[in-house]
């Protein structure tokens, strides 16, 4: 279950239809899905063959065709992250920056957990979406926000794009954000 953090001011807001409205609110889709759908063998599995990705993929069809159907993905894969991950400190700290996409950013989050900080109206400021197994999120386009993992370090999630190419990063300087808000 999602939970949101308003960096700003602290305040949490943990109920699914709240977080739900309020992502709503910031043009954020939030959804969940059954992530007891993923088979036995796969759960709390961080290091995925190409072979469970593809499990994974067929695990979650119905879910992931219908939400490709009503934002217009066409395409999806599996993007695992843990302490096996080559150059993973590397990477964190690639994602660790703002950054805006001409595409929607979209992950459904299968095993482990997650945070997207992202850009909210001017009255919400930043905001943190933490994200564990169910939660699917898409950051639209052109949204500030990063990712980061929680201390576990571990998450495998699906991805959705409209177009491979549409997901290059923009770095976004932005004055306003301070990584001394709380967290
Ligand atoms: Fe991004």
């Amino acid at each position: 279950m999602a939970e949101i953090v308003i960096r700003k001011t602290g305040e949490k807001i943990q109920d699914e239809e709240r977080v739900k409205d309020f992502l709503a609110r910031q043009g954020v889709l939030y959804e969940r899905w059954d992530a007891g759908k993923l088979p036995a063998g796969l759960r709390e599995k961080y290091n995925v063959s190409e072979e469970e990705k593809e499990e994974i993929l067929h695990a979650f069809d119905q879910e992931i065709r219908s939400l490709a159907e009503r934002n217009g993905y066409v395409k999806w894969d599996v993007i695992s992250l843990s302490e096996a991950t080559p150059n993973l400190e590397e990477l964190l700290k690639k994602f660790e920056q703002i950054h805006t996409h001409s595409d929607d950013e979209v992950r459904a989050i299968v095993s482990g957990n997650g945070t997207f900080t992202i850009k909210g109206t001017s009255e919400i400021g930043y905001f943190n979406a933490v994200l564990q197994a169910g939660d699917v999120i898409s950051v639209p386009k052109n949204t500030p926000h990063f990712f980061t993992l929680l201390e576990n370090r571990k998450v495998v999630a699906i991805r959705l794009f409209i177009d491979q190419s549409g997901w290059i990063a923009h770095p976004y300087e932005d004055p306003e954000f301070q990584v001394t808000e709380s967290k």
